[in-house]
């Protein structure tokens, strides 16, 4: 799998924060020569930047990102998608793959937009400029099997990757994978106050938090036979400190909180991939 990269070009068409998560996850995997990776970006300090860190070609010219390349990512924000589309309609040859991670713009509307059909669509996030990134991507019916394996091997390099079938997947992962950080940095930063309130420093407040759900993470991975709520009674003795926390929690409703919130977001996420293809 790890070969399907090889010997290939890409082609990043926006090279900001994702697109440079994307190319050091590649390079630093020895997945790609950096020479066979080209950046267009329309501002040269940007591209020059990339030059130097990852030894990779840049140009101001999508098109000439995208001349050449097998697969080309299309990491833009959503809204200058109009304007990028517009210039590059038709310039896509049939055997290109095109890779998307913008949020809520469904294949349909790329593939108008763009006059191309291959495409992957992909849910990544934040935690993929560590390597540690949850990427949910779909394939549309013209993507072939080698395709396929290349976007896997591409998207592996951000961390884990799960394939959906159902395009509609790809907004319950916006609203739990591609949001979940904001939930969990939330969450940290609440504890750290908490623990501030108390009495500790911030710097180690940070420090109980931060290790606290690292730690908790990893024994879950590890213990992946138990049941989190199993997990959560070997912390909870009876009538100790963690059950009185674990009622105030409950009676505040955390858990019916993140539920709506999940779901909210779940809910605009269905609404804007809706507003954008109707843009187009
Ligand atoms: N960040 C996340 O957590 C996350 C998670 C999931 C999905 N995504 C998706 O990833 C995509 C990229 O996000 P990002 O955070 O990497 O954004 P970003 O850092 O703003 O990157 C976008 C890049 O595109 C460049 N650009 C602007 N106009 C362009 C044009 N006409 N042609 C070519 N490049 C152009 C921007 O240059 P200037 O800065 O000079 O304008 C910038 O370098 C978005 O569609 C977002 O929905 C992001």
């Amino acid at each position: 799998m790890a070969k399907a990269l090889k010997d290939k070009k890409i082609g990043f068409i926006g090279s900001g924060i994702m697109a440079e998560a994307i190319v050091s996850g590649v390079i630093n995997k020895g997945l790609v020569d950096p020479q066979s990776i080209c950046c267009s970006d329309p501002y040269a300090a940007r591209c020059e930047e990339l030059e130097q860190r990852y030894g990779v070609r840049t140009t101001s010219s999508n098109k000439e990102a995208i001349k050449d390349s097998d697969l080309i990512v299309l990491s833009i924000k959503p809204q200058v998608l109009p304007e990028v589309s517009k210039a590059l309609l038709g310039s896509f040859d049939s055997d290109q793959l095109l890779v998307s991670i913008l949020a809520g713009v469904d294949s349909k509307t790329l593939k108008k937009a763009l006059g191309h059909h291959a495409v992957v669509r992909t849910m990544p996030n934040t935690p993929a400029r560590v390597g540690e990134g949850m990427t949910v991507w779909t394939a549309t019916d013209d993507v072939t099997k080698e395709q396929r394996n290349m976007a896997q091997t591409l998207l592996a390099a951000l961390g884990q990757e799960v394939f959906v079938s159902r395009e509609a997947d790809l907004d319950m992962a916006t609203a739990l994978s591609g949001t979940g950080p904001a939930y969990v940095f939330l969450f940290m930063e609440a504890l750290v106050d908490a623990g501030v309130h108390m009495g500790f420093s911030r710097r180690v407040a940070r420090q109980l938090v931060l290790q606290t759900v690292k730690g908790s993470v990893d024994f879950a991975l590890q213990s992946s036979d138990t049941h989190l709520a199993e997990l959560r009674n070997q912390v909870t003795s009876p009538g100790g400190t963690t059950a009185d926390a674990l009622y105030q929690m409950e009676k505040g409703g955390l858990r019916t909180v993140l539920s709506k919130s999940v779901f909210a977001a779940f809910q605009k996420s269905r609404k804007l991939s809706n507003v954008i293809s109707d843009q187009e």
